[in-house]
């Protein structure tokens, strides 16, 4: 349930996840009428500003403002949004922030306060603010939560670490960390699709899936962000949150209830059958340059030399009765052809017999851009031959639900942080099965046992390294008539 009273404070305010997409989603949700009642915003970060400067930040994050409704909607989210600044290590600093957060609540009726606290914040600061946070400015006569973000850590140890120090402070209850993928329309559709439907459910196991692929593909490389990519690289970055969420969730067993426990249950469950990726399984890839576009190695925020993979394909396996024998791959890059996120599952061979070359059967759900949920099905080609061919049922979401708005993965996040829903957040022991996947291949990578191993090259703006095509016909993949 929503909570009036509640202040959200954004540490890290002036920072490029706020700038991008923190205030944009708070904006959104205060112009659709979906924050609490009484809600303020305050902004902290070191950056010494005023709040005019603040709100022509604010008004710089926010797009569209040449429409006069949203122009006058933004006037009223900034008036009710402040900044104050103060460093991140040091109590005086949130002795301050506490201050100032009384002074807003003095404007509250009734005694409940609550304060929701959302670290935009780079991972270096994460465990002295949470320290720092509780000590000062965490309200007993209320809820108090603290929204955290990836990196959570680099591997299985680091991660335990970062977890273990953030718990001393803040409960599992009051933590809320983010995958983002977990807020987008058509990973939250993957519950109704699968268990809500007896065609689907039917034959969702290794009797009728040949194999599954989990895609992501982003159309620019790092762009100036090397710095922060070349430390964790594609499979921190993607895989090991990103689409090992939409797989546990693709490939758990049907949860007792909606909760957040039950589904979060069936997640662990899953992924715990999962061993951890093998190299074999592996493909390795870095964008060079190519049509104009500068290389990997070309960005000046790339240490040189570098071995960081851009791109990587892996396949997983689950040990369980559903998907015993199953690939699943994994494959993520970027500076490819294009932007797209999709998952496709391939069906078995029709028995052979009756007909001959026939074109596998596809579930294809494409998470973004374009919404969609299509199945490729063999049809008669109307007229007097007997001839298959593969067609389409198309569910686009721009055709079938032309008027609904999709929103953005923060916005669906942050409101159920609000409302104190967990299930589209990672639990701990989640996470800590995710890194016991990824663990070994990430410190294969990094050389820790041996020298690390080089990636392929692939160019910028190409589908990716010309190896995908034979690793994933490896595992059983085909290409099918029109895909
Ligand atoms: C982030 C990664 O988690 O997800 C980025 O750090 C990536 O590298 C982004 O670009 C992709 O998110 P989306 O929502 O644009 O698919």
């Amino acid at each position: 349930e929503l909570k009036d009273n509640t202040i959200i404070i954004v540490l890290g305010a002036s920072g490029d996840l706020a700038k991008k997409k923190t205030y944009p989603a708070l904006f959104n949700l205060y112009r659709e009428d979906f924050l609490p009642k009484g809600v303020r915003i305050v902004g902290y970060a070191r950056t010494k500003m005023d709040n005019t400067e603040y709100h022509k930040r604010i008004t710089s994050y926010i797009k569209g403002t040449d429409n006069p409704d949203v122009a006058n909607k933004l006037e009223e989210f900034k008036s009710l949004t402040t900044y104050i600044s103060g460093g991140y290590e040091d109590s005086p600093s949130f002795q301050n922030l506490n201050k100032y957060l009384e002074e807003l609540e003095s404007g509250y009726q009734g005694q409940e306060r609550n304060r929701v606290f959302y670290l935009a914040l780079p991972p270096s600061v994460f465990i002295p603010v949470a320290q720092h946070l509780k000590e000062e400015c965490y309200y007993k006569g209320g809820k108090n939560r603290i929204i955290v973000e990836k990196p959570f850590g680099k591997d299985l140890e680091s991660s335990r670490h970062l977890l273990g120090a953030l718990k001393q402070h803040w409960s599992e209850d009051e933590t809320f960390r983010i995958d983002h993928y977990l807020g987008k329309e058509m990973v939250k559709n993957l519950l109704v699709l699968r268990f809500a439907n007896v065609a689907l459910s039917a034959g969702w196991d290794k009797n009728s899936i040949s194999n599954v692929q989990i895609t992501f593909k982003e159309p620019f490389g790092t762009e100036g962000r090397g710095g922060y990519f070349d430390e964790f690289g594609i499979i921190r970055d993607i895989l090991q949150n990103h689409l090992l969420q939409v797989l546990s969730i693709l490939t758990m067993e049907r949860p007792v209830s909606f909760s957040a426990e039950d589904i979060r249950d069936e997640k662990v469950k899953v992924l715990r059958a999962i061993p951890p990726v093998e190299r074999n399984d592996t493909l390795l890839g870095q964008y060079v340059s190519a049509n104009g576009k500068p290389g990997y190695l070309d960005d000046d925020t790339v240490p040189h030399g570098s071995v960081c993979p851009t791109y990587a394909a892996t396949t997983l396996w689950i040990h369980n009765p559903r998907w015993e024998g199953v690939p699943f791959i994994l494959k993520a890059g970027k500076a490819l052809n294009e932007a797209k996120v999709e998952i496709r599952i391939q069906y078995k061979d029709v028995t052979q017999g009756i007909f001959k070359d026939i074109s596998r059967n596809e579930l294809v759900i494409r998470i973004q851009p374009s919404e969609a949920v299509y199945l490729k099905l063999n049809t008669k080609l109307p007229g007097l031959d007997m001839r298959a061919i593969p067609t389409e049922m198309d569910l686009t979401y721009k055709r079938r639900f032309a008027d609904a708005k999709i929103h953005e993965a923060y916005e669906s996040l942050i409101l159920d942080a609000l409302k104190g829903d967990h299930s589209n957040f990672v639990r701990d022991d989640e996470l800590d099965v995710a890194w016991k996947i990824f663990t070994p291949i990430l410190h294969w990578i990094e050389g820790r046992n041996g020298p690390s191993p080089k990636p392929v090259p692939y160019p910028y703006g190409s589908r990716g390294p010309k190896e995908l095509e034979p690793f994933i016909s490896k595992y059983g993949f085909r290409r099918t008539e029109t895909g």
